[in-house]
C-alpha cells in the first residue's frame, strides 16, 4: 500500500492515552475531521473503491460511522442507513445484541430500509474486536441484502488486511496510532 494519502490520514488522528478509562489508546478521529484534505482524502479512497461496485446501500455505525457514510454514499449514488443504538429509531426496527468487554450492546435498523437483494458496505471509523460489525452485517443479512464489504478507517494490525467478519471482507485504511 504506497498510497501517500494513508500517511495524511494516519498522522491527523489523534490518540488519547487512558480515555474514556485507563489502559485504552482512545482513537480520536475529530482531528481528521477538522483537517479538510485528509478528511476528503479518507472520503475519496472509500469511493474510488466502492463507486463501480454496484453498491446501493452504505450502513453506517452509530456514532462514528455517521460521520464518514453519508459522504461515501452522496458520492457513489447509494442511500444511507443509519444502524443505530437502542430506542433511537422511531419506526420498526430489527435488532442485534453483540457482546463488549463489559456487558452487551445492541444496533437496530429500520425495517423497510434496505430491501432483499440489494448490495450493500458498512462503514464505521474504528474495528476492534469486531463485535460491533458483525451485528451490522446480521442485521443487514437478516432483511436479504447482500454485504460486499465493511469499511473502517482504523484497524489493529492483526485485524488489517486479512482479517474477516462473518465471512466478510474487512477493508481498513490505516493501523491505530
Ligand atoms: C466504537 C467504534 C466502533 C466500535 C468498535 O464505538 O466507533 O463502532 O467501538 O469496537 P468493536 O470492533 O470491538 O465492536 P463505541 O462502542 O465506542 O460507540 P460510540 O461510537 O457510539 O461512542
Amino acid at each position: 500500500k504506497g498510497d501517500p494519502r494513508l500517511q495524511a490520514i494516519s498522522n491527523a488522528i489523534t490518540v488519547v492515552p487512558h480515555f474514556p478509562k485507563q489502559g485504552i489508546m482512545f482513537q480520536d478521529i475529530t482531528t481528521l475531521l477538522l483537517d479538510h484534505k485528509a478528511f476528503k482524502h479518507t472520503v475519496d479512497i472509500f469511493v474510488e473503491r466502492y463507486k463501480d461496485m454496484d453498491i446501493s446501500v452504505v450502513a453506517g455505525v452509530e456514532a462514528r460511522g455517521f460521520m464518514f457514510g453519508p459522504a461515501i454514499a452522496l458520492a457513489i449514488g447509494a442511500k444511507f442507513v443509519p444502524l443505530r443504538k437502542p430506542k433511537k429509531l422511531p419506526g420498526e426496527v430489527i435488532a442485534e445484541a453483540y457482546e463488549l468487554e463489559y456487558g452487551s450492546d445492541c444496533l437496530e435498523m429500520h425495517v423497510g430500509a434496505v430491501e432483499a437483494g440489494e448490495r450493500a458496505i458498512v462503514i464505521d471509523d474504528l474495528v476492534a474486536t469486531g463485535g460491533t460489525l458483525s451485528a451490522a452485517i446480521r442485521l443487514l443479512e437478516r432483511v436479504g441484502a447482500r454485504v460486499v464489504e465493511c469499511g473502517c478507517v482504523i484497524g489493529l494490525r492483526e485485524v488489517k488486511g486479512q482479517r474477516r467478519l462473518n465471512g466478510k471482507p474487512l477493508y481498513i485504511l490505516v493501523e491505530p496510532r
